[in-house]
């Protein structure tokens, strides 16, 4: 029974949304004006809850019993301590004669009382990826609205446009907070270049590039590229004066290799002239390719400092 009205009221829903797409852009109104908001005020609801909780001297109740409730039934207890168990135990399971159970970092080892002064340098590969999480928020964001497009028609004011750009001033001026997402997209970009680099140069000053480490340069190296090219591919995305003289700027650089570059630029830029596969070209590498890439390389370059651990400052 209730099945049958659980599936009644999602096909009624389901025709519900789709007349109303059907006759008006009713949804897509509904998205572009009220996602954000939603969201927004759904995060705010939780803080208040939270602190109604904390204030009446409920929360450590209500914490406990969503615990029992959700250990009863997923045996989560077990798997934390297990979790727990192994996360320290590692290495000295898979390699003992290393003899080292990671991860224990400096201040654990020697019981190391005072903040030296390097060691807030070491939040900078912290902080690259904390760039990439909100990159990755305000880009699934973006990604709602923007439209690879890159073929140039003209517009209603007479002047040549695209449907990149078109799309790129409607999340501008009519997206609900379009213009804030597009700016912490931006700047969390310069910020993850920033960081990452400056991460690069802790690990260098601190020699920690060295045996056993040299795979995670590598790796660290490669990750280095990846976000200067997911830089290069966004900048490029708005299709404007500045996006398309810097592909004029890469295509002139990718074909003026000798052999390789005609390849390459059909490869990454769709042809030896920039055309509106550009964009799409652009795109697919910015929003699939690279984050595909890279979160891989991610994985694994934090894998490894969680198996070998911290270097010991030289
Ligand atoms: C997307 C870029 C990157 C992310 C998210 C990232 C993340 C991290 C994190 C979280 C750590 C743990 C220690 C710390 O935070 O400093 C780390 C360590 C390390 N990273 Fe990166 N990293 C990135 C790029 C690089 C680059 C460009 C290099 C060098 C070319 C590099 C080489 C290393 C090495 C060798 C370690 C071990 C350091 C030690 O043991 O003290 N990483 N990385």
């Amino acid at each position: 029974m209730r099945t049958t009205i659980a599936a009644a009221t999602a096909l009624a829903l389901l025709a519900l949304a789709g007349s109303a797409r059907a006759e008006t852009p009713l949804l897509e109104e509904f998205m572009r004006d009220y996602t954000f908001l939603l969201i927004f005020l759904s995060l705010v609801g939780a803080v208040i809850g939270f602190a109604f909780l904390w204030a009446t001297g409920a929360l450590p109740q209500v914490l406990l019993s969503t615990w029992a409730w959700l250990d009863e039934r997923f045996a989560l207890r077990r798997y934390a301590s297990l979790a727990r168990r192994e996360y320290y135990s590692v290495v000295f399971t898979l390699l003992p004669a290393s003899g080292r159970t990671f991860p224990q970092s400096h201040t654990e080892r020697y019981n190391v009382k005072a903040v030296w002064y390097w060691y807030p340098f070491y939040c900078l590969g912290g902080l690259s990826f904390l760039a990439f999480i909100i990159l990755t928020i305000t880009g699934i964001y973006l990604g709602f609205y923007y439209v690879p497009d890159g073929d140039f028609v003209e517009g209603a004011d007479g002047e040549m446009t695209s449907g990149a750009y078109e799309s790129m001033e409607l999340i501008m001026t009519e997206v609900s907070f379009g213009y804030i997402m597009r700016a912490v997209h931006h700047w969390a970009a310069h910020f993850m270049v920033a960081a990452v680099f400056l991460h690069m140069m802790r690990v260098y000053f601190v020699g920690a590039y060295r045996n056993p480490r040299e795979l995670n340069w590598i790796l660290g190296s490669i990750l280095l590229m990846v976000t200067i090219f997911f830089g290069y591919t966004g900048y490029l995305l708005p299709w404007d004066e500045l996006g398309f003289a810097a592909g004029s700027i890469g295509l002139e650089m990718a074909t003026s290799i000798p052999a390789m570059g005609p390849p390459m630029a059909q490869l990454v830029f769709g042809g030896t002239q920039l055309t509106g596969t550009t964009v799409l070209r652009m795109y697919w590498l910015h929003v699939f390719v690279l984050p595909a890439v890279g979160i891989a390389l991610m994985v694994l370059h934090m894998a490894l400092v969680w198996i070998q651990g911290e270097a010991e400052p030289h």
